[in-house]
């Protein structure tokens, strides 16, 4: 399974070599598939079993983009997994589906791993469930669901950071209509906790979790790590 951490614009860059150091040794002693999205300017090279990933980039090599970075800032770490399309890009930032294209296809050129984020607002969620669909189904707008490097990942707009999830039925239900979209590992993000990953992870079509909050500490990422390891024994 895929156990991914999206520390978003939270823990220092000292703190990250802290976190990076401590989750090292349960990710040794794990069989899963461990990445961590740090802050940009936490981005290094770390020599630790994770694999780490940048949570954003321009599609440039370098250039004039204020506040951007390119690709050669993660050449440099040897970074080459990348997350596209977060709810907090879309809506906050205003990134629109096309530009999300645009930025896909750039990092796909360059052989990048992608963990490529769709979900709903509340609104939509409660419309029907056609509707649902739709909207979920315009995020694979310019997105090649038949790349080697994708992971996609399914977290509802209104499930991220609020502590509500949808009910395991309904993760089972889109994850499988999402499946007929793409059949990348697929993997479900929003209020994922300690103490409901080991449901989540259950649940048929989920390949694993991306995790915010919950993740901070590096003790309860490592919690949720071996959740999946005694899933699979
Ligand atoms: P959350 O965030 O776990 O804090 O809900 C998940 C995400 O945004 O990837």
């Amino acid at each position: 399974m895929i156990i991914a951490a999206n520390l978003k614009t939270n823990l220092t860059r000292s703190a990250t070599h802290r976190y990076i150091q401590e989750i090292n040794s349960c990710v040794q002693k794990s069989s899963q598939e461990v990445i961590v999205f740090p802050a940009i300017s936490s981005l290094d090279s770390f020599s630790a079993a994770v694999t780490v990933g940048t949570q954003n980039a321009y599609p440039v090599q370098s250039g004039a983009f204020t506040g951007e970075i390119g690709l050669q800032h993660l050449e440099e770490f040897g970074i080459k997994t990348i997350l596209i399309g977060h709810s907090e890009r879309r809506h906050i930032l205003g990134e629109s589906q096309e530009f999300i294209a645009r930025k896909f296809h750039y990092f796909k050129k360059q052989g990048f791993k992608i963990i490529y984020c769709v979900g709903e607002p509340l609104a939509v969620r409660e419309s029907s469930k056609e509707e649902m669909l739709t909207y979920l189904y315009k995020q694979y707008e310019g997105i090649d669901t038949s790349y080697e490097n994708l992971i996609i990942a399914y977290e509802p707009v209104w499930a991220i950071g609020t502590g509500k999830i949808p009910t395991l039925e309904n993760i089972k239900d889109i994850h499988a209509e999402l499946k007929k979209k793409s059949s990348a590992p697929l993997l479900y993000g929003g209020s994922v906790k300690v103490n409901n990953v080991k449901d989540i992870l259950e649940v048929k079509n989920v390949d694993g979790v991306l995790v915010g909050s919950a993740a901070l500490y590096a003790e309860h990422f490592c919690s949720m790590i071996q959740a999946a390891d005694e899933l699979e024994k």
